[in-house]
């Protein structure tokens, strides 16, 4: 028999692969699908693998827009278990003649809900919870038939269910960390009433994706494009192992790396015995990349340059197919599904020219979270310093330099980055965080260097904890490491007359700032 799995539907919201996320964390499978599958598309699925349970995402849509997301309503009568959160919740208050009430008040954050019967979905749950709410519109009164579970201040139908029909309704975000029970409530789902078995372990999965690999790439040359970071490293790994020499490893340098960058990348490359080139094309990264400001601008013209010098070291060693390690959560936030709604393109994603000349892409890990990657690379016995290495964006510092990019910019961020790393790593701050770096803001500050007037540079610093990159807090770094590092720039970069620190949460910020 196939292994259990939970469906989830995305109706475009930006936490609905970390549903998928904490599904696969609680050990059950989980697989995302466009709302609009149909109950003959199911069924194909259901031959792949037992799904036992559907998730329904939340998402940025309101049910009374003219193009709402809307779903095949003969899902409803498969006798597979529904669970709707948020959007998903309404819809089905919709769907099953309840009333939902239009809203431009949004409830957004942390909120308070009342439980009134906490068995099934809810069950574990205390009088008064904590929970992460995202909405517009609130339902007003539950489907006939259904019980209510929960409300709060300002949403009275919080949370509904009919143990009979097996549907379920909650209106705020059991995914997120922030509602402090959520996963409990996904278990409940999960384990209580669509009864997986729990067989979802991704170190597992090392020789399937191998074999995927050698099966996508047949008899051709591979070129890969390795940026030294954990999901590239460990697709390269996966890759040798595919398809040995036909594999080439291509470090682009772009002129956009942080300090010694490429003297560690050819470092750790060796360490985990991959066949790498350097190709040095600075010059025409910096010369596509004059005076353009945009961020989306500049993503796309780094997404393109890559791929052309991809294409140019392919020809040269005949490779006919580019292996890439995308991973999900890069796919969603360039706004895969047609109803979510696009934050920034990856240059890995959304910048690839149409006119690509390889025959194909593959990506291995494009299903996968970092965290599963992180355990496919521990399987691979990857050296620490690869697995636990802090994320960098694919366009460098390109996007951590606010505004058009010069070379006199380039330096400056990158020393700074340079002294927020060391004195990160020397303090131990950076334990347990996503990511710690130094941004070139384009706003200019007056300073005084010496007994003179300054007027200069103002570098950012941004430190943040994450799982995932979904959600990130800022890190509470010790002020004395603050003011250390603070000195060392406005000290050693004649520059920068100013420092701050960056003190935003994601969401509402994203993690980098452009
Ligand atoms: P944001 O800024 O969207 O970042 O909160 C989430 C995570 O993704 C990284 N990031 C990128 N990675 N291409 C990439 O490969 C990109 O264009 C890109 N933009 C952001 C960011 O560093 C963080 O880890």
């Amino acid at each position: 028999m196939e292994k259990d799995a939970i469906l989830v539907l995305d109706f475009g919201g930006q936490y609905c692969h970390l549903i998928a996320r904490r599904v696969r964390e609680n050990g059950v499978y989980s697989e995302i699908a466009p709302s609009s599958i149909t109950v003959g598309e199911l069924s194909t699925l259901r031959k792949k693998s037992n799904i036992k349970g559907i998730i329904l995402s939340g998402g940025p849509s309101s049910i009374y827009d003219h193009e709402s997301p809307q779903m095949d309503k003969k899902i409803l009568d498969l006798d597979i278990p529904i669970l709707g959160i948020c959007y998903g919740h309404q819809l089905l208050a919709s769907y099953l003649d309840g009333e939902v009430k239009r809203s431009k008040n949004n409830e957004y954050g942390t909120a308070f809900v009342y439980v009134s019967d906490s068995s099934g979905i809810l069950k574990g749950l205390g009088e008064k919870e904590q929970v992460w709410m995202s909405h517009g519109d609130s339902v007003l009164s539950a489907p006939k038939g259904f019980e209510v579970l929960a409300s709060t201040d300002n949403c009275p139908i919080a949370a509904f269910s009919s143990d009979a029909k097996r549907i379920y309704g909650v209106q705020w975000h059991p995914e997120v960390v922030h509602t402090l029970k959520g996963n409990l409530i996904l278990q409940n789902f999960i384990y209580g009433i669509c009864k997986c078995k729990s067989s979802w372990d991704p170190s597992n999965l090392v020789d399937t994706y191998i074999g995927n690999i050698r099966k996508e790439a047949g008899k051709s040359r591979v070129i890969l494009a390795l940026s030294g970071g954990i999901d590239s490293t460990t697709a390269a790994v996966l890759a040798n192992r595919a398809i040995g020499d036909r594999l080439t490893a291509v470090f682009v340098d772009s002129g956009l790396m942080r300090k010694n960058e490429t003297e560690d990348i050819m470092r750790i490359a060796e360490k985990a015995g991959i066949n790498m080139i350097v190709a040095d094309a600075q010059t025409r990264f910096l010369d596509k990349l004059k005076d353009v400001e945009d961020p989306e601008e500049k993503r796309k013209i780094i997404g393109n340059e890559f791929i052309r010098v991809f294409e140019e070291t392919a020809e040269e060693v005949k490779a006919e197919y580019l292996l890439q390690g995308t991973i999900y959560p890069d796919r969603i936030e360039s706004g895969h599904s047609k109803h979510s709604s696009v934050i920034k393109t990856h240059h890995n994603v959304g910048g690839l020219p149409k006119d690509m000349k390889f025959k194909g892409l593959i990506e291995p890990l494009k299903d996968l979270y970092k965290d599963e990657v992180r355990k496919i690379a521990t399987e691979l016995k990857l050296p620490r310093e690869i697995v636990y290495r802090q994320a960098f964006p694919g366009p460098g510092l390109a996007v951590r330099i606010v505004g058009a990019i010069t070379d006199e910019k380039l330096r400056i961020v990158r020393d700074a980055d340079f002294i927020v790393t060391s004195e990160f790593e020397k303090a131990g701050s950076n334990e347990g965080l996503w990511e710690y770096f130094a941004v070139l803001t384009d706003t200019k500050s007056t300073g005084v260097k010496g007994d003179a007037r300054a007027y200069g540079n103002v570098i950012a610093i941004r430190a943040v904890e994450s799982v995932d990159a979904m959600t990130a807090n800022f890190a509470k770094i010790p002020y004395q490491v603050l003011e250390k590092i603070s000195t060392r720039i406005t000290n050693e970069i004649p520059e920068v007359v100013r420092v701050v620190y960056d003190i935003t949460n994601k969401p509402p910020s994203t993690i980098e700032w452009e």
